[in-house]
């Protein structure tokens, strides 16, 4: 039986966390957000590091922006091909050096599981900026901090969802966590190729939670109090041709709009590609620039919660180690570094691998 423990707090899944310590988090950013001269010291004389295997603009320069406005200081790379990474130097390496260096590590990778996998060998508290097609809780902190400021509330709101649900991360997280506010519904607008993953749902039915799934933008805006567009994800296919299918079926144009509630708020995780059109940027309830500046703010407040490592530590593995079962997910973690445990949880006929939350049928 895994039993692994941790001296300090990450941020893996939101979900290791009450809800209660996310309206925290947020809280803050909105505090920070409000008055950010009071915290323009906090961090003097910390390091913060970006270990960045995969392309980012805003979740890189917002960690960086955060932590210079908090008076802290920035080491690491934002592209792998200029580190030891190249040399064949494995995640466990890399991150035991990097967290001896820094205060706080922040990790974006393209397989499912890494930051679970870093935090395993982390000599300090590490940040997931983003593992493969699975998570990235900082974006949902966003969001979160987004739907605060532009809404007023994070409850009793009906949320579409559009464009990638299958690989869509910023998707996954954000219906884990507004699924745990009263009084939220969901609307997800997708092709069934790009659907939104069973364990997804799955939370939502053990929930009593309601969603519809609707394959037109055009049938389901009017109801909306939230819209969440996405881009379609061209690096998590596996052949042009696949992508090629699934590109341009969701637009949201100025024409869409005006099905909308007058006070939707139109969010995007960016970037954007072509499925906002570029003339509904000036009206009132295009709330995505906005949405990327607040993320600066909610992730002051998240590095200064997690370095406080005063608030709770969950558990990094609580499964059973299977040696002779590989995960069924080519892009998960533990397919590529194998020295990590195989850990799964029993989940009916199949296992659910502690790393990417895929299920294997056992
Ligand atoms: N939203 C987001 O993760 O953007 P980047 O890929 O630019 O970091």
């Amino acid at each position: 039986m895994n039993d692994v423990k941790t001296e300090y707090s990450h941020l893996i899944d939101l979900n290791d966390y009450p809800v209660e310590w996310w309206e925290q988090v947020v809280n803050l950013g909105k505090e920070i957000y409000e008055n950010p001269e009071k915290y323009a010291h906090k961090l003097d004389g910390k390091i913060l590091a970006t270990l960045f295997y995969e392309p980012s603009t805003r979740t890189q320069m917002s960690f960086q922006t955060a932590m210079l406005r908090l008076g802290g200081t920035l080491i690491g790379f934002d592209n792998p091909s200029t580190s030891s990474v190249a040399k064949g130097e494995n995640l466990k390496d890399t991150t035991k050096v990097v967290s001896s260096y820094a205060d706080v590590l922040v990790i974006r990778h393209p397989l499912a599981g890494a930051a679970k996998a870093a935090a395993l060998t982390s000599d300090c508290p590490i940040i997931n900026a983003g593992d493969g097609g699975h998570l990235h809780p900082t974006q949902t902190l966003t969001d979160m901090l987004t739907l605060k400021l532009e809404k007023g509330r994070l409850n009793d709101l009906t949320i579409g969802l559009c464009g990638d649900l299958k690989f869509g991360r910023t998707v996954h997280s954000l219906v884990k966590a507004m699924s745990c506010f009263s009084g939220n519904k969901f609307v997800f607008f997708s092709t069934p190729e790009l659907r939104i993953p069973s364990y997804v749902r799955d939370i939502l039915d053990a929930g009593g939670i309601e969603y519809e799934e609707i394959d037109a933008l055009e049938k389901g805006i009017d109801k909306l109090d939230v819209l969440y567009m996405t881009r379609i994800q061209r690096e998590r296919f596996a052949s042009e041709e696949e992508y090629s299918a699934q590109k341009d079926i969701y637009v949201l144009d100025r024409h869409k709009l005006m099905r909308s509630k007058p006070d939707l708020a139109v969010l995007h995780p960016l970037p954007r590609v072509d499925e906002i059109t570029v003339d509904v940027d000036g009206d009132s309830r295009a709330c995505y620039f906005k949405q990327a500046r607040y993320g600066v703010f909610v992730r002051m407040a998240l590095i200064l919660t997690l370095l406080e490592n005063d608030c709770c530590k969950p558990k990094l593995l609580s499964g059973k180690e299977y040696n002779n079962v590989k995960c069924s997910n080519d892009k998960c973690i533990t397919n590529c570094e194998h020295y990590l445990p195989k850990s799964f949880k029993g989940f009916g006929d199949n296992l659910e691998c502690e790393f990417c939350n895929e299920r294997t049928l056992l």
